[in-house]
C-alpha cells in the first residue's frame, strides 16, 4: 500500500503543489500594492519642505476626516453609497509644488490618480472607478484662487474655483463684464473648462473654452507649463479635449466678456393643451437663429395635467436669457417668435449678476454672497445628451411626448445653439458640435428614493428614451457632450491602452478632433499616466512603431 501511489494521492499531490505554486502568486499580488502605497507615501514625502510637511494634505482611509473629505465634493447620490469603490488616498494640494510631487509619485508607482475639482462629474469619474485596482484622488478644491485684471479684462482662475465664485469675483469688480459658462454655481473650473462648459451666453459668445487665453499645467514629468512651454498642441487638447487625459490643470486664463448693465429673463410655461407641441415646433426653426443675444432654453418634462385628473400631459418651459433690456426683447420676440405670445409682464429686467442668480434659481434680489457657498443638495442623477441637426416634425414630437408620459419621469433640456456656435471652425478647439447643430438634447432623471427598484427603474427609463430617439438625432457618430459624462457610452475601459474602446466615445465627443486628440495624447503621454474610465487612448504601441517607419 505504501509503496505505490494511488491515483488520488497523485491528485492530492498535484494538488497541493497546485495550491502553493498559487499562494506566494497572490500574496505577492498583495504585498506589491502595499509596497507601492508605501513607496507613494515615501516619495510624496520625500518632495517635503521643512516648511511643509506634504503629509498634512495626506488623508489615508484610516484618518477620521477621509469620509468628509471624500464626500464633500460627491454629487451624485449613485456615488455615495458604501459599495462604492472608494481612493487609497485622498490628497488636498495647497501649492503647486504638491501637485507636481503627486503626478512624480503616481508615476513612479503607477498608481492610478484621479483628479478632483468641483466633483459635478455626472458619473462621478473623478473620485470612484471602475477598475479593480487602486486609486489615489488628486483633490484640487483648496487651489481656488481668482486673479481679475481690470486692465485687459482676464483673470488667472485656479482649477478648484467654482463658477459661482468666479462670478461673484467678476461682478464685485464690474457691473459690465461677465464670462460665458454653466449655471450652477458649484461646478468646478478645471472639469468644466476642461470638457468645454456654456451657459446661457453660448450664442453670443461660445463656449468657455472659446474665452481662454492660456492655462498653467503640471505634466506627466511634473513639469509646470503655461502656454507658450506647453506648445498650441497641448493647449488645445486641455481646453475641451478633457484635460484629464493630458495633464493636471493648476488654473485657466480667461477673457471676461462685456454685459449690458441690463439683461431681460423670462419663464413661460406651456401644456399639451396649450399648443406646447407647435410652439416646440416653432421653437426649432427660431431658437438657433434668433438674435444672438436670446438663449431661450426649453424644459421637457411629463406632468400630471393640473386641469383634468389623472391625465399626464406634457410641460415645455421657456427659459430665456436676453442681453439687452425688455423693450428691445419685446421687438425680438414679436418679430421672430411672435407665437409664443410672450408680454411685457413676463420680462424680469435685472442685472447680470442678478440673472446668475435667477438661473442658479434663487431669487434675484439674494445677496450674491450666496455664490460662494459650496453646499449642493445632492440627489440620484443620471444625464445623457444628444445633437438635433434635423428640425423633427409634429408628429414625431408627439411621439416622443407619448413614450415619456409612459416612461414617467425622464425630461429634456433643449439647448439652442447658431449664433457665434455656428461661427467657430469645428476644429478650433476640440468640441467640435459647431455649425449644423440646431440645438443639443440634455435627458435628465433625478430621484430622491434610495431603493435598488428605483435605481433601476430610472437608469432603464432615461436609456430607453435615449435609444427611442435614435432617429431624431445625429447619426454616425451619434454625437454626445463631453460635459455630460455618459458612461453607456462606448465600452468603459478605465484607461486601459485600448485605442479601439477609446475611439467609440472619442468619436461620439470629439467627430474628426479625436485623432488629432490621440496624436497629442501619443506625442505627450504615451504611457498613459493621466487616464481614466473616457480617456483619449494613445496609438497602441505596435502601430507606434509602424508609424515611425
Ligand atoms: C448640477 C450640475 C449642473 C451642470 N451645469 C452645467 C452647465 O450649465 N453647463 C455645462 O457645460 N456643464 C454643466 N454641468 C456639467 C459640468 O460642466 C461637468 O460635470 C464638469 O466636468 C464639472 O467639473 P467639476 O470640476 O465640477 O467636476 P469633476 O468631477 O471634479 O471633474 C470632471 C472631469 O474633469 C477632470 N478634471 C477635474 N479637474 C481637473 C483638473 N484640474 N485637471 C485635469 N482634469 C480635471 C476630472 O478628472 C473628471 O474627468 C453641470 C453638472 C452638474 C452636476
Ligand atoms: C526618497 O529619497 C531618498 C533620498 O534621496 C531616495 O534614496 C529614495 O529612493 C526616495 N524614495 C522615493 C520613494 O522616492
Ligand atoms: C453622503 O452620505 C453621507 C452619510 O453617509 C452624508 O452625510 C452626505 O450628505 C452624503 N452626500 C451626498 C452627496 O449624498
Ligand atoms: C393654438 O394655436 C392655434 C393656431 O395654431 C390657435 O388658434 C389657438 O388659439 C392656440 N391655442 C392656445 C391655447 O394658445
Amino acid at each position: 500500500m505504501e509503496k505505490t501511489s494511488s491515483p488520488l494521492l497523485l491528485f492530492h499531490h498535484h494538488l497541493l503543489l497546485f495550491l502553493v505554486l498559487l499562494l506566494p502568486i497572490s500574496s505577492w499580488a498583495a504585498i506589491d500594492s502595499t509596497t507601492n502605497y508605501q513607496t507613494f507615501i515615501k516619495c510624496l514625502s520625500n518632495h517635503s519642505t521643512p516648511q511643509h510637511q506634504i503629509s498634512s494634505i495626506v488623508y489615508t482611509s484610516s484618518n477620521p476626516s477621509y469620509p468628509t473629505v471624500l464626500q464633500s465634493y460627491i454629487r451624485n447620490r449613485r456615488f455615495n453609497t458604501s459599495s462604492t469603490p472608494k481612493p487609497l488616498l485622498i490628497i488636498t494640494p495647497l501649492l503647486h509644488s504638491h501637485v507636481q510631487a503627486a503626478v512624480l509619485c503616481s508615476k513612479l508607482t503607477k498608481i492610478q490618480l484621479k483628479i478632483r475639482s468641483g466633483g459635478h462629474d455626472f458619473d462621478g469619474i473623478s473620485y470612484t472607478s471602475s477598475a479593480a485596482a487602486p486609486f489615489i484622488v488628486l483633490d484640487m478644491f483648496n487651489l481656488r484662487s481668482i486673479n481679475l485684471d481690470t486692465t485687459t479684462n482676464t483673470a488667472w482662475v485656479e482649477s478648484g474655483a467654482t463658477l459661482g465664485e468666479l462670478y461673484f469675483k467678476i461682478a464685485s469688480t464690474s457691473k459690465t463684464h461677465g464670462f460665458p459658462a454653466g449655471v450652477c454655481p458649484t461646478v468646478g473650473i478645471g472639469g468644466h473648462i476642461g470638457g468645454g462648459g456654456y451657459g446661457n451666453m453660448l450664442r453670443k459668445y461660445g463656449l468657455s473654452i472659446d474665452n481662454v487665453v492660456d492655462c498653467l499645467i503640471v505634466d506627466v514629468n511634473g513639469r509646470v507649463l503655461d502656454r507658450k512651454a506647453m506648445g498650441e498642441d497641448l493647449f488645445w487638447a486641455v481646453t475641451g479635449g478633457g484635460a484629464a487625459s493630458f495633464a493636471v490643470v493648476l488654473s485657466y486664463k480667461i477673457r471676461l466678456v462685456p454685459v449690458p448693465e441690463t439683461v431681460t429673463v423670462f419663464r413661460v410655461e406651456k401644456t399639451l393643451d396649450q399648443n406646447a407641441t407647435e410652439l416646440v415646433h416653432r421653437w426649432q426653426f427660431v431658437a438657433d437663429k434668433i438674435d444672438n443675444g436670446l438663449f431661450m432654453r426649453v424644459l421637457i418634462q411629463p406632468i400630471s395635467s393640473r386641469t383634468q385628473k389623472g391625465v399626464k400631459t406634457i410641460r415645455a418651459t421657456f427659459i430665456s436669457m436676453f442681453l439687452g433690456n425688455s423693450k428691445q426683447l419685446m421687438t425680438v420676440m414679436n418679430r421672430d417668435f411672435p407665437e409664443l405670445g410672450l408680454q411685457k409682464l413676463d420680462c424680469m429686467e435685472m442685472s447680470w449678476i442678478q440673472s446668475v442668480l435667477y438661473w442658479a434659481n434663487f431669487d434675484p434680489k439674494t445677496s450674491p454672497n450666496v455664490l460662494l457657498d459650496r453646499t449642493y443638495a445632492a440627489d440620484f442623477q443620471k444625464r445623457k445628451s444628444d445633437y438635433v441637426q434635423t428640425p423633427i416634425s409634429k408628429t414625431g414630437l408627439e411621439s416622443i411626448w407619448k413614450k415619456m408620459i409612459e416612461l414617467g419621469k425622464t425630461g429634456f433640456v433643449f439647448n439652442p445653439y447658431g449664433g457665434r456656435m455656428s461661427e467657430i471652425p469645428a476644429a478650433a478647439t476640440p468640441f467640435p458640435h459647431r455649425a449644423g447643430n440646431i440645438f443639443k438634447i440634455q435627458y435628465s432623471v433625478s430621484w430622491e428614493d434610495e431603493g435598488v427598484e428605483a435605481y433601476k427603474n430610472y437608469m432603464s427609463q432615461i436609456r430607453e428614451l435615449h435609444s427611442f430617439m435614435t432617429p431624431f438625432v445625429s447619426k454616425s457618430p451619434r454625437e454626445a457632450f463631453l460635459c455630460y459624462r455618459d458612461l453607456d457610452i462606448g465600452i468603459t475601459h478605465n484607461g486601459k491602452d485600448s485605442y479601439n474602446e477609446g475611439k467609440v466615445y472619442g468619436l461620439m465627443y470629439f467627430k474628426g478632433n479625436f485623432d488629432r486628440l490621440v496624436r497629442v495624447k501619443t506625442m505627450v503621454d504615451p504611457q498613459n499616466l493621466f487616464r481614466n474610465e473616457q480617456s483619449i487612448p494613445p496609438f497602441p504601441a505596435k502601430s507606434r512603431i509602424y508609424r515611425r517607419k
